[in-house]
């Protein structure tokens, strides 16, 4: 029965390679969707850190799921902006998308709909004329050091904003809007909008007028509902009376621990996710990116369980995420040694050097949260079920990280094997930040798995 089994497995994962290497032979660069990766409908509704390619994830997706047409669950562990939860959407799928940011889960709650969009289009008027009336002058933010980041006047603009989504009674309703306010505030902090890290303006990259700020928002609002209205007319087979007919699950979960809702749900068929490429304090700092826009925005509308600590400092969500604390790492690598060679290799040269001690101590905390994410995430996925995952390279230390071999390497000691992998190379500089620690990355690689 086992060997049956084996066999047909096989079979289709015969069939996802030959189904892959079709779109490449004319041209070797296919899967580099250069020119071919624009952001459209629910796609654009926010910009996050190293997003994946809408288009390239949604090719893979019904590749697979062409292969296997019995496939009706998609799961991301590190789900950030929703760009599978939006294409598991397109082919009418069930969704389970895990993440440790609040933000990354009000992005992806506000894409899964309701698309009521009479009712949305109504409630933006009422929104923008509460704002116009509103003579207010509190200002709606605490923390400290806030004086930092906004000028007053700003602040105060900001602030009528976030009284009147407030008053908006429909929880779906507020979703949308606060998923706009994430825009305005990074266009009107004092952060610099190029960097994801918070560092202050320079001179000459100004705030924009508080004057502004109303008329900025109302256009971001405008967007934001011409790409749902979008996004409605693309999943509308699926739609029924505006609302998604499949179960989304959108959870606050950190994906290196045990999830509750692991005995609450069955195993997904499909496993299509990117995590982060190595430690946010060397590569991207999702928490940071998120913090000023968090501050704005009413936790309770994102879950009613998230506590006002995620926000007690800028690095607290870094903090918790992937990484995030380096205690016991020489033991942490200790336990990867067998499992993933790849990994040791480079750990070896990082830790003799006492100028590389450290970034062997946060190679080795993000390596072993990573393999406990993959041990944690590899439990929801049926047999004969794929992973698909997006890795990016990055050096640390002057050693070029093989992030695929280690990834791979973990999943094997899990039962799931890797049937191919493709390679993307990145045209343009993805992540802004320059450190001694970490170079851009030019490539990703996916990696396509099954379970045995
Ligand atoms: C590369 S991003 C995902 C981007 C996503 N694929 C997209 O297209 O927007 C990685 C995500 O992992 C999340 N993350 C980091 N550590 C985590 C953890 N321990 N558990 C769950 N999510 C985590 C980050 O917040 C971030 O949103």
């Amino acid at each position: 029965m086992a060997e049956k089994e084996n066999t047909s497995y096989r079979i289709t994962d015969e069939r996802i390679r030959g189904l892959l290497q079709e779109r490449s032979k004319s041209n070797v660069e296919y899967w580099s969707f250069r020119g071919r990766s624009k952001r459209n409908a629910a796609h654009s509704l926010i910009q996050y850190p190293a997003m994946m390619v809408p288009q390239m994830q949604g090719e893979i997706i019904d590749i697979l799921l062409a292969a296997k047409p019995n496939s009706t669950t998609i799961f991301d562990p590190f789900v950030g902006s929703g760009t599978v939860l939006t294409e598991a959407m397109r082919c009418g799928k069930r969704f389970i998308g895990f993440d440790i940011n609040p933000l990354a889960i009000l992005a992806c709650q506000a894409k899964a709909g309701p698309f009521y969009l009479d009712a949305l289009s109504d409630k933006i008027e009422k929104l923008t004329s509460r704002i116009a009336n509103d003579r207010k002058r509190q200002i709606e933010i605490n923390f400290p050091g806030w004086e930092k980041w906004f000028d007053r006047d700003v602040a105060s603009k900001l602030s009528k904003v976030t009284r009147s989504i407030r008053s908006e009674p429909m929880l779906w309703a507020r979703r949308f809007f606060w998923l706009a306010v994430v825009e305005l505030t990074r266009a009107v902090s004092n952060s610099r909008t190029s960097t994801f890290k918070l560092h202050k303006r320079s001179d000459d990259d100004p705030v924009p007028a508080a004057d502004e700020i109303v008329e900025m928002f109302q256009e971001v609002l405008e967007t934001n509902f011409a790409a749902y209205s979008e996004q409605a007319q693309l999943i509308a087979p699926s739609l029924s009376k505006g609302t998604y007919s499949k179960p989304v699950i959108i959870k606050i979960q950190d994906s290196v621990k045990k999830s509750q809702l692991l005995s609450l749900t069955e195993q997904v068929d499909l496993m299509v996710t990117s995590p982060p490429y190595g430690d946010n304090k060397t590569t991207v700092p999702y928490g940071q990116f998120s913090f000023l826009a968090l501050q704005w925005i009413d936790l309770k509308d994102i879950d009613l369980d998230l506590s006002e600590d995620i926000l007690k400092s800028t690095h607290e969500i870094d903090a918790r995420s992937l990484g995030g604390s380096i205690k016991n790492s020489a033991q942490r690598a200790g336990g990867l040694r067998e499992i993933s060679p790849s990994f040791w290799q480079i750990y070896e040269k990082l830790i003799v050097d006492s100028d590389t001690e450290s970034n062997a101590k946060r190679y080795a905390a993000f390596a072993s949260d990573l393999l406990l994410s993959i041990e944690n995430a590899s439990q929801y996925l049926r047999r004969g079920g794929y992973a698909v995952w997006t890795l990016g390279n990055r050096n640390t230390g002057g050693h070029v990280i093989p992030l695929a071999d280690i990834v791979a390497e973990c999943f094997e000691y899990c039962g799931i094997e890797e049937i191919v992998r493709l390679k993307r190379s990145i045209p343009y500089k993805r992540t802004p930040i320059k450190n001694n620690v970490s170079a851009t990355m030019t490539e990703e690689t996916t990696l396509i798995l099954r379970k045995r």
